[in-house]
Formats: structure tokens, C-alpha cells, sequence
């Protein structure tokens, strides 16, 4: 068992990294209408009425600035044929939309194509915490589809294999 005063940065990244996850690109429209994504698999549901999810962006990230001014965000869910994307968008490279075909959603927001779903979300609350930033916001629109999803896990992608279904 590691206590507080032992933790390794890389151990406890590969302790948290236990929880398996889908992987979702979120994007935003900057200032001067550049389309900005990071790969993220910090996104999770918090409240189904209203309709409320939640990400997290490394506080030294290029991409907070235009996050911060549009108060808006799409969290597009990837599929496994896009896995490509989700490491393109982990990439700090410029001109991650490169050749890539998008639609634009509410207000803007730049969509992938194909993705397993996508939520299009108006910022709550942007909380700060340790080298997080906590991004809250409120689904105004969203889709799904039946492509699989793409997961992660312990560091890996991964492909999700069906066990059980819930009885209720
Ligand atoms: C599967 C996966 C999940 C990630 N999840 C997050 C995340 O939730 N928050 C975050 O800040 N970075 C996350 N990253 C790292 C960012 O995608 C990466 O730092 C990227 O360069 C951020 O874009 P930026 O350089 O424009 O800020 C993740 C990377 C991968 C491969």
C-alpha cells in the first residue's frame, strides 16, 4: 500500500490507469475561429436531468486559452476505426484538423465525423484543481450511433468484449 508521502508520480498514474475508459476528442472554436481538440478520457457523465458531463485539461496546455474564452465544448466519443485521432489529438502538433472532414455544430463547434456519440456542451463551471482544470458543462445537443467504442485501459487501447447485460 503507497501513502501520501511516498507517492510516485508514475505509479499512480498506472494505479489510476487501472480504470478502464472510452478515449473522446473534445473540441472547441478559438477566438479567431481555429478548431482546437485534445484526446481525453477524463470525460464523464454527472447528471442526466439536466444533462450534465465533465473533462479535465492539463493546466499548461496550449488548447485552455480557447476552451476559456469560447465557454463552450464538443466531446466527440471515439469508435475503433479512430483510433488515429485519438493520438493525433494527443500530439502537441499544430494543425491537428489537418485534411480532416468536420461538421460544424452549435454555434460552431467543430464535430468529427463518425464517432460512437457526441455531445455538444455549454461550460457551467470551470473549477481549479492541482494541475487540472475541471470543465462542467450542460449537453445542449447530442448524438450517438452504433460504431463500437474505443476504450482504454492501463495504458493500452483496447476493444471492449461483451460479458453480461443488466437485467434492469
Ligand atoms: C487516451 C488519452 C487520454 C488523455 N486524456 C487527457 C485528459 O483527460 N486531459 C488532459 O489534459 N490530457 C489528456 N491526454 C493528453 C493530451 O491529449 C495531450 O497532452 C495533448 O497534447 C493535449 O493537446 P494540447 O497539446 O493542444 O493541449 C490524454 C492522452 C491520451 C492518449
Amino acid at each position: 500500500m503507497n501513502t501520501k508521502q511516498q507517492f510516485d508520480p508514475t505509479d499512480l498514474r498506472k494505479a489510476l490507469g487501472t480504470f478502464g475508459t472510452g478515449v473522446t476528442v473534445v473540441t472547441t472554436l478559438s477566438r479567431d475561429k481555429e478548431n482546437i481538440g485534445v484526446t481525453a478520457n477524463s470525460f464523464s457523465s454527472v447528471s442526466l436531468d439536466p444533462a450534465i458531463v465533465l473533462w479535465s485539461l492539463k493546466k499548461h496546455s496550449p488548447s485552455l486559452q480557447a476552451f476559456d474564452d469560447s465557454g463552450r465544448f464538443a466531446v466527440n466519443v471515439l469508435t475503433l476505426e479512430q483510433m488515429a485521432l485519438s493520438k493525433r489529438f494527443a500530439s502537441p502538433i499544430p494543425n491537428k484538423f489537418n485534411t480532416l472532414e468536420i461538421t460544424q455544430g452549435l454555434e460552431g463547434l467543430p464535430i468529427l465525423r463518425d464517432c460512437a456519440a457526441v455531445f455538444e456542451c455549454k461550460t457551467i463551471e470551470r473549477l481549479n484543481f492541482g494541475d487540472h482544470i475541471l470543465f462542467l458543462g450542460e449537453v445542449q445537443a447530442y448524438q450517438h450511433s452504433h460504431h463500437q467504442t474505443l476504450m482504454f485501459c492501463r495504458g493500452k487501447y483496447v476493444q471492449g468484449l461483451e460479458l453480461d447485460t443488466l437485467s434492469n
